[in-house]
């Protein structure tokens, strides 16, 4: 429905490929829209970010000048029209988040995956998230299912806005805000929890060990990670055979389910990993 409201904004100004790649670069954050401005455009920028301030009706619109960087995996961003805020709050399955968008990773693309993984978490479970941004997987997981949650990040800004979230929610005590970098925690949570997040491609597979450590006794492990070639279940198995390899090392792997998150580009995807692990 947004995807078409931005047809309708940008109609008459450009058409054609230029327009299907823009459309699937759409991020409504809130009160925010940030979108991918083909080069084509760029004499227009601002009277495309115009339109779409009206035809969306949101606050600010945003242009994404680079792809979230290595680390804290903030995006780089130019103001197009409306308030120049990147502060908004964002609304997701029953809970509220403050996010400012130029200092922290945020994406609402993963709404489906984080209640896809709060379904699965039991009631009363501990919970690690390893790499929680803002605590947006963790807030959910708490509160849906009253489970306890570490939720580690070591970009300050992140973990103002998730001690701040974790209030708002009214999660205090249930989830534990951590500033730290994911393996010195990980030391610190040893044998402490019953599922592991990795939501971070980049160090998922280098962090394994450290996440199947903090495992109390048999538990799941969620990889995040990216695979390019082929096709969805080529990337599915790519992902499978490699990081299995690397589980075994430190575990029994007693099940392993993979599946695409999204898309990230021409024959690129976003794959998770689903690991019942009992460690050595
Ligand atoms: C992809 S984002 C997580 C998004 C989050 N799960 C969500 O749904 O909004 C990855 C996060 O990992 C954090 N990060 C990067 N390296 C880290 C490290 N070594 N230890 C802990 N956190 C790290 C970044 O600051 C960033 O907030």
């Amino acid at each position: 429905m947004r995807k078409s409201a931005v047809l309708e904004a940008v109609e008459g100004l450009v058409e054609g490929e230029d327009l299907r790649r823009a459309l699937k670069g759409v991020d409504i954050i809130g009160r925010i829209a940030v979108i991918k401005i083909p080069r084509e455009w760029e004499g227009i920028r601002h009277l495309v970010g115009e339109r779409i301030l009206a035809t969306l009706g949101v606050d600010s619109v945003y242009r994404q000048t680079a792809p979230a960087r290595q680390g804290d995996r903030v995006r780089g961003l130019e103001w197009l029209a409306g308030k120049r805020s990147t502060e908004t709050v964002y609304s997701e399955h029953g809970c509220k988040f403050f996010v400012d968008i130029s200092k922290v990773y945020f994406s609402p693309r993963l709404s489906n995956e984080r209640r896809r993984i709060a379904d699965l978490v039991a009631k009363g479970e501990t919970v690690v998230n390893m790499f929680a941004g803002v605590g947006t997987f963790s807030i959910i997981i708490a509160k849906s299912k009253g489970a306890k949650v570490f939720s580690i990040d070591n970009n300050p800004n992140a973990f103002e806005l998730m001690i701040e979230n974790v209030a708002q929610n009214r999660l205090n005590g249930r989830v534990v805000p951590i500033l730290a970098d994911a393996r010195e925690a990980a030391a610190e949570l040893q044998r402490s929890a019953e599922r592991v997040l990795m939501p971070l491609p980049e160090l998922a597979e280098v962090y394994l060990e450290d996440a199947v450590r903090m495992l109390r006794g048999k538990g799941w492990i969620h990889v995040y990670t990216h695979e390019r070639g082929g096709n969805e279940s080529m990337a599915v198995e790519g992902a499978k055979t490699r990081i299995l390899k690397s589980a075994e090392m430190f575990a029994e792997v007693i099940r392993c389910e993979g599946k695409v998150v999204r898309s990230i580009g021409r024959r690129s995807y976003q794959v998770v990993l689903d690991m019942l692990v009992m460690p050595h």
